[in-house]
């Protein structure tokens, strides 16, 4: 298993994985155009030359925003997003960002465990921010350094 940095041409193999755990997910559009974009970050986890997980962040020091977070179902509860969240955290921090943020369904127990066990606190709640099923989003942050 190995960490490496997203491409925009890993954006179709970050798209199969997004529609194995994301209820609306990106475009390959969106994809890269995200892996494009300054402050863009991406990371995956690769095993025999296939994605399994992959992390995108954006970052504007001092503060970066993670944006997706996905780890295919055969591989989860392994400590692939926690390994995943360290290393982009630390790369983030590495480009002067001090405060991470992020946005997650408040009905998603499993990721908010994950970042609970990263340290993340809740700091507000958008109501309904989220369509199909309609729902409000927890706003998280980190301090990174
Ligand atoms: C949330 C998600 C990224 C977690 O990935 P993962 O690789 O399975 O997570 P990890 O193995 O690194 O888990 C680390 C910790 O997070 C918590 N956690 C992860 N999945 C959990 C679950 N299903 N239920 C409860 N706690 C969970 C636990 O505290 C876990 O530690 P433990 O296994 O020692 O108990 C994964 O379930 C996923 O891709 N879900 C669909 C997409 C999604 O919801 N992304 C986040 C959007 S904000």
């Amino acid at each position: 298993m190995i960490l490496r940095r997203l491409h925009p041409g890993d954006a179709s193999s970050v798209l199969a994985i997004e529609e194995t755990g994301m209820g609306a997910p990106w475009s390959i559009a969106q994809i890269t155009s995200e892996l494009q974009v300054e402050g863009g970050l991406g990371f995956a986890t690769e095993i025999q030359g296939a994605l399994y997980a992959f992390a995108l962040f954006r970052s504007y020091p001092p503060e970066c925003e993670l944006l997706r977070l996905v780890v295919h179902p055969e591989l989860r509860r392994k400590g692939v997003a926690a390994t995943l969240l360290h290393h982009g955290l630390a790369q983030c921090a590495h480009r002067g960002c001090r405060t991470c943020f992020l946005e997650v369904r408040a009905s998603n127990l499993a990721a908010l465990n994950l970042y609970a066990a990263l340290g993340f606190c809740e700091n507000g709640r958008r109501k309904c921010y989220y369509t199909n099923p309609d729902e409000d989003a927890l706003l998280l942050h980190r301090e990174i350094i």
